[in-house]
């Protein structure tokens, strides 16, 4: 996966991705949003905001400002901003290299995501950089375990283009990779096939 494949995929996906996986992946969102335990006065990034459908989950005055590659699914996401474009901002942009300075975000999340970034550790690397020291990260994502699931999605690998995900992402193989103090852990979604990770950021 590519920027420009990611981009090409979510064009494709975009007029459809709320009715398919909008339902699908709605209890992962939620979860994700109640566990940040966002306050009155914080500054939240939320890289890949999609479509938007997590942003009816902030609490009034938290500061959310959602990037995405995709010009094709925020589109989508400017519809739901409505009446709060004084605390909700969207900007097209690469969550692998923002253009916001150090430490600019008390908490950054990135809702399936991490198997659609063309460089996953690059991405992860730069929600660290820009969330503030002793900040929170947030990552919910479906990750591969051991078992038949895991070489199943392991020969699905070559239709990422395709699906616009990468299918097969070893559990183990991510947090060797992003190097995050891990406060909690939790399966989400149905069958608990998706995990919520938080993090707090050094
Ligand atoms: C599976 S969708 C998830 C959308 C949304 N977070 C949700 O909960 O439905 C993945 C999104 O990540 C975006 N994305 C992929 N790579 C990205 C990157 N490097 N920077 C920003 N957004 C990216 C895609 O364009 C797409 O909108």
């Amino acid at each position: 996966m590519d920027e420009r494949s990611v981009v090409t995929a979510y064009r494709r996906l975009s007029s459809t991705y709320d009715r398919f996986f909008g339902p699908v992946f709605e209890q992962g969102r939620q979860v994700a949003v109640h566990k940040m335990n966002c306050q009155a006065g914080d500054r939240v990034l939320e890289v890949g905001v999609g479509t938007g459908l997590s942003l009816e989950h902030y609490p009034d005055g938290v500061e959310v400002v959602g990037i995405d590659v995709s010009p094709d699914m925020l589109e989508h996401a400017r519809q739901r901003v409505n009446g709060n474009a004084d605390r909700i901002t969207l900007q097209v942009m690469d969550g692998q290299a923002t253009e916001y300075p150090d430490a600019s975000f008390d908490k950054v999340v990135a809702m399936y995501v991490v198997s659609v970034a063309p460089d996953p550790k690059k991405l992860v690397e730069e929600m660290k950089r820009v969330c503030k020291p002793g900040g929170e990260i947030f990552i919910v994502n479906h990750f591969s375990q051991k078992g038949p699931m895991a070489k199943l999605e392991r020969l699905a690998s070559p239709l990422s283009k395709l699906v616009g995900f990468r299918p097969s992402f070893p559990i183990d193989d991510f947090l060797a990779m992003a190097d995050l103090d891990v406060v909690e852990s939790v399966p989400v979604n149905a069958f608990g096939y998706w995990t919520f990770i938080h993090a707090r950021n050094r």
